[in-house]
């Protein structure tokens, strides 16, 4: 893998915490690091920031690779996001703020989204769900999805939350693994001024499973729909009739809160399974500290629930800390291209996490489109889901942030449950390009293949030496695979399946999941790396590369990159771009090929599907589609898979 890319990088500009930000923040002191030295003292103390109905026996009980956290202790996910608020001035503060598709809003307080999720957790009481059961949710972005899984939690039933752009198949094959008698869902969704078929995916994947007994619609675009009589209930209905009276059933610290299904690097997804108290202490406390949290702010995480991201930053970690959260159901480009810089500037957000991918796209549309939005309410800015390559980051800084915000780029994964590498923004110097430092009391590690520690200003791979409170505690009806897939690599500890760079100040460069990594004649190069130089060119919006096989190097590396708007297409511009990476990185990371295309393959969450792209450029024909989230790109991929 070669190193010349973080040269440039790390003598590249500093971003320290402006003395204003720093005066105010949440943390400003360096010390928490030593502090948290102590972890299980920290992690206690922070546990002692939730509200318990009876205290643990112990911090920790680690027999590797199964922890339990705060086993003992008594403690409901539902009753910190909401019944602790209700005492004092929160209860009137809003939880929720709702921007429909439509430009529609409304606001649920902490009083009003409390008796909403009492009355569903008595719908689904009535629907003949028992603790421990888990209840499958598969809706789009709106409030009631919020609603569905709180009262899953008050009543101590797993969800399974399903993204809502899933097909039918996934959808099924998600049911079965989780074992649901119960499913929530909408009638429809709103996406771009279409309507989308939800409930119509539902009875798809409904054929032939035998489990579902109960179906739960929410009415969303008024869609004919077909009802089943005995297994399909509109939500709207039921919630008429439920009492808002429904005590939070006293969960044990250890008891599964839910599961979220994600790939692997084989075929089936794996159900990552989070428990409850050490989940949410992970979570609030990362929240809390990451995007230092101040009771007025407006936060706005724009990712959807069917991911971690959303389940960690949008739902339990904000709503512990008694936040204001906006949720967005629709799409970045609808109406208008500046429909994010309207949703700031119509709630005066404070505080925005979205994803790189994102911002590329905002970068590829152009800075006139925040240009007419007021953004100064913003003061800190996140990033989460991939590598931000150091353009994306200043452009962020520069025209979202107006120079003034901080950027959180957050390390962590579904299996992590909350944030494990990051800055803490009144202390961290930023470099653009890194996620900088292990959050106090998390003990990461890079390691070589033998397990030993690498020098600083090596790569390495990211080793988690130390148990978290919000880990995962099993992959779902099946430890074997747990074991597998993350405990194997290296003796107790947990392998993200990452590949970084430590910097001399031990700051982290991710480049990326060391899937990958692409290795050609033994060289080992991140398909990150290539994409950062790639779109560090004038011309390019987005890249995204994969090895190909190769007879005499064993890997090529082929590219697929989007253009900037004003640019064409040209044999030219394809020789230049070939260079251009030459030149940045070494000739070893010259693309074989180099296909210039009008869209990336993306799933709904704006992951890149690189298994169509390989298809592409080792000439099969483009595999499994289902998780594409626009089908329109395939038609000009499967233009370049002629070439
Ligand atoms: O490769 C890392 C990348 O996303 C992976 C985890 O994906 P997922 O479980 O879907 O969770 C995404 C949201 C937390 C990681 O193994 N990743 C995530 N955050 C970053 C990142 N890569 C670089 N920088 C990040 N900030």
């Amino acid at each position: 893998m070669t190193q010349d890319k973080f040269k440039g990088l790390e003598e590249g500009r500093i971003f320290p915490p402006s003395e204003e930000f720093r005066n105010k923040a949440l943390i400003s002191d360096v010390g928490i690091y030593k502090k948290a030295d102590d972890r299980l003292a920290f992690w206690e103390e922070r546990a002692g920031t939730l509200s318990w109905f009876q205290k643990w026996n112990s911090v920790l009980e680690w027999k590797p690779p199964f922890a339990k956290w705060f086993n003992g202790g008594k403690i409901n996910a539902s009753y910190n996001c909401l019944d602790r608020h209700l005492e004092g001035s929160r209860r009137n503060k809003p939880a929720i703020i709702f921007e429909g598709e439509h430009g529609d809003s409304f606001e649920l307080s902490y009083e009003e989204l409390h008796q909403e999720v009492c009355k569903f957790a008595n719908v689904l009481k009535s629907m003949g769900v028992q603790k421990g059961e888990v209840v499958t949710i598969y809706m789009p972005m709106i409030p009631e999805a919020v609603v569905a899984m709180l009262a899953c939690a008050r009543i101590g039933a797993p969800h399974s939350v399903v993204f809502g752009g899933f097909s039918a198949e996934a959808l099924r094959d998600r049911i079965n693994d989780g074992g649901s008698k119960v499913l929530v869902t909408s009638d429809a969704a709103y996406r771009r001024g279409k309507i989308l078929p939800i409930k119509e995916n539902v009875c798809a994947a409904l054929q032939g499973v035998e489990g579902i007994e109960k179906v739960i619609i929410v009415n969303r675009t008024n869609t004919k729909i077909e009802i089943i009589k005995g297994r399909d209930f509109w939500y709207h209905k039921l919630m008429e009739q439920a009492s808002t009276e429904c005590p939070a059933e006293k969960m044990d610290a250890e008891d599964m809160l839910f599961i979220l299904y994600t790939s692997g690097t084989t075929g089936k997804p794996k159900g990552v399974v989070h428990t409850t108290g050490g989940y949410l202490t992970g979570v609030a406390t990362t929240h809390e500290f990451v995007f230092d949290l101040k009771e007025d702010d407006i936060y706005w995480c724009t990712a959807d629930i069917g991911w971690i991201t959303g389940h960690s930053y949008l739902v339990y970690g904000p709503l512990t800390n008694g936040s204001t959260i906006v949720i967005f159901e629709g799409t970045p480009d609808y109406p208008e291209k500046d429909r994010f810089w309207q949703i700031v500037e119509k709630y005066k957000v404070t505080i925005l996490y979205t994803a790189p991918t994102a911002i590329r796209t905002f970068m590829k549309w152009g800075a006139e489109y925040p240009a007419k939005r007021d953004l100064s309410s913003l003061r800190l800015l996140g990033s989460v889901g991939e590598p931000i390559n150091p353009e994306a980051w200043t452009w962020y800084h520069k025209y979202i942030g107006g120079e003034r915000c901080p950027i959180v780029d957050t390390w962590w994964q579904t299996e992590t449950g909350m944030i494990m590498i990051s800055p803490l923004p009144g202390v961290t110097d930023l470099k653009p390009g890194s996620c900088t430092r292990p959050f106090p009391g998390v003990k990461v590690e890079m390691l070589d293949r033998s397990g030993q520690p690498v020098e600083k200003g090596d790569v390495g791979f990211v080793a988690i030496s130390e148990p978290w409170p919000a880990m995962l505690r099993t992959v779902y009806g099946d430890d074997r695979r747990f074991i597998d897939t993350y405990w194997s690599n290296w003796p107790n500890k947990y392998f993200a399946g990452d590949g970084a760079k430590l910097d001399k100040d031990g700051y982290y460069w991710i480049i990326g999941r060391v899937d990958d990594v692409i290795n050609v004649s033994g060289h080992r190069i991140g398909t990150a790396e290539v994409e950062s130089v790639l779109v560090e060119h004038h011309a390019v919006a987005e890249a995204a590369c994969i090895g190909k096989n190769h007879e005499v190097k064993g890997q090529a590396i082929a590219a697929f990159v989007t253009l900037r708007e004003g640019f064409k297409a040209s044999e030219e511009l394809i020789a230049e771009l070939k260079s251009y990476v030459s030149k940045k990185i070494g000739a070893i990371a010259r693309p074989d090929d180099l296909y210039l295309t009008d869209d990336l393959p993306k799933t709904r969450s704006g992951k890149i599907i690189r298994r169509i792209l390989k298809d592409i450029a080792e000439g099969r024909s483009i595999g499994d589609t289902t998780t594409l989230a626009d089908s329109s790109t395939l038609e000009s991929l499967k233009k370049l898979s002629h070439n």
